[in-house]
């Protein structure tokens, strides 16, 4: 039975990869950073670790529970979506510093931390949940601080798919669509569980070949 952790399950498409995985057979274990989260992630079937993704010691506490375990895939999904309403002239940089600890640096915390679990699992894959509105190519402006902090994630991923190619291990990134959750809004243009269905399909499929790509949910390819 293959294992996925999912860094950042409290709700929205975290909570619904643990619905989806877990009823697929997977061992399926999900991160809260608050422990009265838990129930939702043991109700989908998971099994429920603390991690606050922008605390080193939390990290580390998450990966020393899970020192014996093997990962097969690990997918970094816990993001927050602040400085919407960002214009030239009013950056907030405290706020824009948060956002890019939050959705660049922590995915790579986690990641490191939890390499050597993944690195002794069969399937060996690590997923970054980015956005398209990372992508350079196809931005059309707007909330700068979200779109900066995912193409930054977005660099770290195919850099690192670089760096663990050697081990066996295949790095991408996701785009989840436009999804109704907290973050994505009731006017969101797809359900959590078409987009996790998709995704869900994308890491099912997953082969070297596809080390160092950016996929949407629907399988296809992004541009950087
Ligand atoms: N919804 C969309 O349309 C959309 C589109 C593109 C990409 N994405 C990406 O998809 C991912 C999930 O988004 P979502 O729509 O499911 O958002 P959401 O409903 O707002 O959920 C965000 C998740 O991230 C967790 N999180 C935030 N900061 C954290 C921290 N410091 N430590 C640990 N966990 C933390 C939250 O935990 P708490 O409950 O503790 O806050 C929650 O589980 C994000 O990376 C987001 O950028 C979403």
């Amino acid at each position: 039975m293959p294992t996925i952790l999912i860094v950042g399950a409290s709700r929205g498409i975290g909570l619904e990869y643990v619905r989806q995985f877990s009823a697929a057979g997977w061992r399926t274990i999900g991160t809260v950073r608050d422990m009265a989260k838990g129930a939702e992630v043991s109700k989908a079937g998971g099994e429920v670790h603390l991690c606050d993704v922008n605390d080193s010691a939390s990290v580390a506490r998450l990966a020393k529970s899970l020192a014996k375990d093997a990962v097969d895939v690990l997918v970094c999904n816990a993001g927050i979506y602040t400085g919407r309403d960002w214009k030239l002239g009013a950056t907030d940089f405290a706020a824009f510093e948060e956002i890019l600890r939050t959705n660049t640096l922590a995915p790579l915390r986690v990641a490191e931390a939890l390499v050597e679990n993944v690195a002794r699992s069969q399937r060996k894959a690590i997923v970054f949940t980015s956005s398209r509105m990372g992508s350079n190519a196809q931005t059309n402006g707007g909330s700068m601080p979200y779109r900066v902090s995912k193409a930054a994630l977005n660099s770290i991923a195919k850099n690192l798919s670089v760096e663990l190619a050697v081990r066996g291990i295949t790095t991408i990134t996701t785009h989840p669509g436009w999804v109704r959750t907290d973050m994505g809004g009731s006017g969101a243009a797809i359900d959590v569980k078409d987009s996790v269905a998709g995704l869900k399909g994308v890491i099912e499929k997953l082969t070297p070949a596809a080390n160092g790509k950016f996929f949407n949910y629907d399988g296809s390819e992004l541009p950087w």
